[in-house]
């Protein structure tokens, strides 16, 4: 009774009293320890009761220590710091960067979406239907010539796809009109690396499918795409060309920024750039895609996001968006 009543009185304030508190009560030595090893010297018949008696002393002495010690931790971590110097610089961290054609996808994205359109990917490895056949490319069409094209197995051809274009052939194929859809993505091309050539590139192709879609719906969807992108004092021109899927097909210029119009290297001295191709979808490709060309109608555009992230930022070799040279990509660090 007087060790129970020592135990619960003992004053645990601190690391040194609890530590005295062990030495005293707990420890192989302690008053405790010392009983219980006398206890083969008690009479059999009292052993088994004086015994119990000593394990709840026992017992009580380690739980009182468990809780004085939780509540020594707590009271440390509840301790109070000095007031923060508010004046101090922060503490610098390097912060990444968006990549600058990230950047310019997701702008182009953001344009797009506001007026409608959404998003839509399909896979870079692609099969001869969804690159080529579906998009109406007669069967000896250079495009799948080797030399352009990677292929991946031959017979029947699997492809690393060569155009965004193969995206609308999946989506006209797996939904129904109205469709207005964007699909941005990886494309890849058998060409050898250079400031204005490379082998992997990014495109964004959109596609509009509905009653009615006519020319000059294209042309001022365009018109309202550069001006987002590009400021209100760019000018937008389009040139008759040909893709097998679009007719008619046009090419489409803008007003070369990196020159200003003076001419330039980019723009070969003309004033104007290339950004992208475009043209009504061919009947033949709705037909091909189970749309019927009869009812509805629709164009479809094909740009380069490395081609408009060069005029958008001046940049002047395509190599520095693969080589991951910080001192370029660190410019971007405060842009979107
Ligand atoms: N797919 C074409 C290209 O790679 C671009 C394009 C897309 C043209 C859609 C017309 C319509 O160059």
């Amino acid at each position: 009774e007087q060790i129970q009543a020592q135990i619960a009185d003992f004053r645990i304030e601190n690391k040194e009293q609890l530590e005295q508190f062990r030495l005293q009560f707990i420890n192989r030595k302690s008053v405790i320890a010392e009983l219980l090893a006398g206890l083969k010297d008690i009479a059999p018949e009292d052993r088994k009761a004086v015994g119990a008696q000593l394990n709840n002393l026992k017992n009580a002495a380690q739980t009182r220590f468990d809780e004085a010690a939780a509540a020594l931790e707590n009271s440390a971590s509840s301790f109070v710091a000095p007031p923060k110097d508010l004046t101090l610089p922060a503490i610098p961290f390097a912060q990444g960067t968006r990549h600058p054609l990230s950047l310019v996808r997701s702008e182009i994205i953001g344009i797009f979406e506001r007026i409608g359109f959404n998003i839509s990917e399909g896979p870079e490895i692609e099969d001869d239907w969804h690159n080529f056949t579906a998009l109406n490319f007669p069967p000896n069409h250079p495009a799948r010539d080797m030399q352009d094209t990677f292929f991946v197995e031959k017979n029947p051809d699997i492809a690393l796809r060569t155009h965004t274009s193969s995206v609308q052939v999946r989506v006209m194929e797996n939904s129904k009109p109205p469709i207005r859809t964007l699909s941005p993505g990886r494309v890849y091309r058998n060409e050898a690396i250079s400031a204005r050539a490379h082998c992997m590139f990014h495109q964004v192709e959109g596609l509009y499918i509905d009653r009615n879609v006519s020319f000059a719906d294209l042309k001022q969807t365009l018109y309202y795409f550069v001006k987002e992108l590009f400021g209100s004092d760019v000018k937008i021109r389009f040139r008759p060309s040909f893709f097998p899927f679009t007719e008619p097909s046009a090419e489409i210029d803008i007003s070369c920024r990196i020159c200003n119009g003076d001419g330039c290297q980019m723009c070969k001295h003309s004033g104007w750039v290339e950004i992208g191709g475009a043209g009504m979808v061919d009947p033949n490709v709705l037909n091909n895609c189970g749309i019927n060309p009869e009812e509805y109608t629709g164009f479809a555009f094909g740009m380069g996001i490395e081609r408009i992230t060069n005029l958008k930022y001046q940049i002047r070799d395509l190599r520095l968006f693969t080589e991951n040279d910080v001192r370029f990509l660190r410019q971007f660090t405060h842009i979107g």
